[in-house]
């Protein structure tokens, strides 16, 4: 390393040991095709810790990780010269350059300020979004165009992406995990609502995840992975499976969206075994309770009407399916998903594990008096688990 390369990680480690740093930035590429335009950091306070976030503008995404001082050091010791030719720390008095010339020359130049700077801790505004729809993989995954504009035929899907990466947000952002995140999500199909919960936890929330994409179709798993794989999307996997067939051994967050039928009974039987803290679903196409409510012959005022017997079965599959979470001590409440005008398969069943003692039996009988008066002999979910 340069001498004066050197020199400059020192001012560095000094501004940062003094907490004199306000922003830094890289610039100017050392390769033309770089992909990775620029680099800026600034210090940011992440639970009363004293990080520095660098955002990695890359041609048509950005990125945004958050270093302890050391590691800001690894970072841009890897960085200078080899990525970036040119580098300005910002600190309270002074602007520090380093200027890297074509021919390997380094020169450091200094000026210093007439007035002091203020330093702002808070967290990047940049990233109040969401989801951003310039990351490529969206347009890998058929939702923008090249450019990252939302395409006509995708804006009502976007949109639910959207709102699923709120309701997302607002469910696991108070949550306490102690390292890793352990996510499946199960029936994950053409992986959009996938993309966005990573994309929402790693880019957003700053975690560490692990998430698993359960789905049966092999042809969807192979192009998913081949997308990941091309983003260098870490803790991104889709996995050939059904999902009965999946017993994963560590679970925080079990997901399920418009898993067809009795493949979110699985789905939410699998996350109650393996004691995930968060079930989300959103179940799909209620077949299994409709086909025992229309084999007993027992009809209601309501059931006679055909399309009530439809809307009754979905609201009783549903209904039990939330006593069951609540006997096994999740806390569960019903909400809506989207808009009907985006998706008719709008309800969304959220359980949050609760410390409380599971397994109260007035929840059976619950479940005993709603079976007796719709003719049903069993909820597929209830085989699934140790119901006594
Ligand atoms: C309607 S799509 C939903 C995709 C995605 N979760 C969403 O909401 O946009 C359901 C997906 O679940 C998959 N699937 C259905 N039953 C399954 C099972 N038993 N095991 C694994 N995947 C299943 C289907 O192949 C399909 O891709």
């Amino acid at each position: 390393m340069s001498e004066n390369i050197e020199k400059y990680l020192s001012f560095v480690s000094e501004t940062v040991a003094q907490s004199t740093l306000v922003k830094m930035t890289l610039s100017k590429p050392a390769q033309k095709r770089d992909d990775l335009r620029n680099i800026y950091v600034k210090p940011v306070l992440i639970k009363e810790k004293r990080l520095f976030a660098f955002t990695y503008h890359y041609e048509r995404r950005d990125e945004v990780k958050n270093y302890d001082a050391a590691q800001m050091l690894d970072v841009l010791k890897e960085m200078l010269p080899n990525r970036f030719l040119n580098a300005v720390l910002f600190t309270v008095d002074s602007d520090i350059t380093l200027l890297v010339s074509s021919k390997g020359k380094t020169t450091i130049q200094t000026k210093k300020m007439q007035e002091c700077r203020e330093q702002n801790l808070e967290h990047d505004k940049q990233k109040a979004r969401l989801i951003n729809p310039a990351n490529p993989w969206w347009y890998q995954l058929g939702l923008t165009t090249r450019e990252g504009k939302i395409t006509a035929d995708m804006q009502h899907k976007f949109k639910q992406i959207y709102k699923y990466a709120e309701i997302v947000e607002s469910l696991i952002k108070p949550m306490k995990f102690g390292g890793t995140v352990h996510i499946a999500d199960m029936g994950a199909g053409k992986g959009y609502l996938t993309f966005a919960l990573h994309e929402l936890l790693t880019q957003r929330l700053n975690l560490d995840v692990d998430i698993k994409g359960v789905e049966i179709r092999p042809d969807l798993v192979l192009k998913i992975n081949e997308i990941i794989k091309a983003d260098n999307l870490k803790g991104l996997e889709f996995v050939e499976s059904s999902i009965d067939a999946y017993h994963p051994e560590k679970l925080d967050v079990l997901i399920a969206l418009h898993a067809c039928n009795t493949a979110t009974d699985d789905a939410i039987a699998s996350g109650i075994k393996a004691g995930a803290e968060l079930i989300v679903c959103a179940p799909c196409c209620h077949k299994q309770i409709r086909q025992e409510m229309e084999r007993s012959g027992k009809v209601d005022a309501i059931t006679r009407y055909g399309i009530f017997l439809e809307r009754q079965a979905v609201m009783i599959t549903d209904t039990i399916r939330a006593l069951i979470l609540e006997y096994f001590g999740y806390k569960t409440q019903v909400m809506e998903f989207i808009e009907m005008e985006h998706t008719p398969k709008n309800v969304l069943l959220v359980g949050k594990k609760m410390s409380r003692k599971p397994k109260d039996s007035t929840i059976l009988q619950q479940i005993a008096e709603l079976k007796t008066r719709y003719g049903i002999s069993r909820h597929y979910l209830e085989a699934l688990l140790p119901m006594q």
